[in-house]
């Protein structure tokens, strides 16, 4: 499985990146809100990402309505990087217009799935990436793991005359990190603090801090 980080903050991607296992961006309206910048900024904070990662597919959300005005939305944002792939919500306006923009050769990663029917859906209009999310569904008392599970065999069962990834969305903890891998999802998206955590064990620490005090004894010996 490979490592995306869910975050439109540039401190976050870039020592994600050093770590060299980052494969991807995904950036929504609400992660762009949190770094404080305005509308004027937005296009140019999506170059600074898909430059920060050079060669690795960067989401960048359009907010538009109607289909027509997401190819418009679709095709500057498309512009704006090589890596940048277009994010769109799920629904008809949207549908239509990943079609129109997988036809013309523009990356779609479709978001806000939370069932097999929409995330079928998506691969057939042409979407490269189809983000079912996790989170959300725990959060009203269901089981968004079991519903990962199902979009993946159900995707992974047809072939779509193109690739189809499924980014495991709305991640929060290494928990979702291991069943994501578990239920086969190509990629899963992970915010910087929950990427973190996947980082730690108890364990770990406990191990170091031994390792520490008996090499001090090594060295007075
Ligand atoms: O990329 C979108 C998705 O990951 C959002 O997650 O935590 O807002 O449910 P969350």
């Amino acid at each position: 499985m490979k490592f995306f980080i869910d975050t439109a903050d540039l401190g976050e991607i870039s020592e994600a990146a050093s770590w060299g296992c980052l494969a991807g961006v995904t950036t929504n309206p609400s992660l762009y809100a949190r770094t404080g910048g305005g509308l004027a900024d937005f296009e140019d904070h999506m170059v600074k990402i898909a430059t920060v990662c050079e060669g690795l597919p960067v989401s960048a959300e359009s907010t538009a309505m109607t289909t027509q005005e997401m190819i418009a939305d679709g095709r500057r944002l498309a512009a704006l990087a090589p890596n940048v792939v277009v994010k769109l919500p799920i629904g008809s306006q949207s549908l239509a217009a990943t079609h129109a923009l997988a036809a013309e050769g523009v990356k779609v990663n479709m978001t806000l799935i939370f069932s097999a029917p929409q995330a079928l859906l998506a691969a057939r209009a042409g979407a490269r990436f189809v983000s079912p999310f996790i989170g959300r569904i725990d959060d009203i008392g269901y089981d968004g793991i079991a519903g990962l599970e199902d979009i993946v065999r159900a995707v992974h069962n047809y072939d779509y005359g193109h690739e189809v990834e499924i980014i495991a969305a709305s991640i929060r903890s290494p928990h979702h990190v291991t069943q994501a891998a578990l239920m086969g999802a190509d990629i899963a998206t992970v915010p910087f603090g929950a990427l973190k955590n996947c980082l730690s064990h108890p364990l770990t620490e406990q191990g170091l801090a031994r390792f520490e005090a008996d090499w001090a004894e090594v060295k007075n010996a």
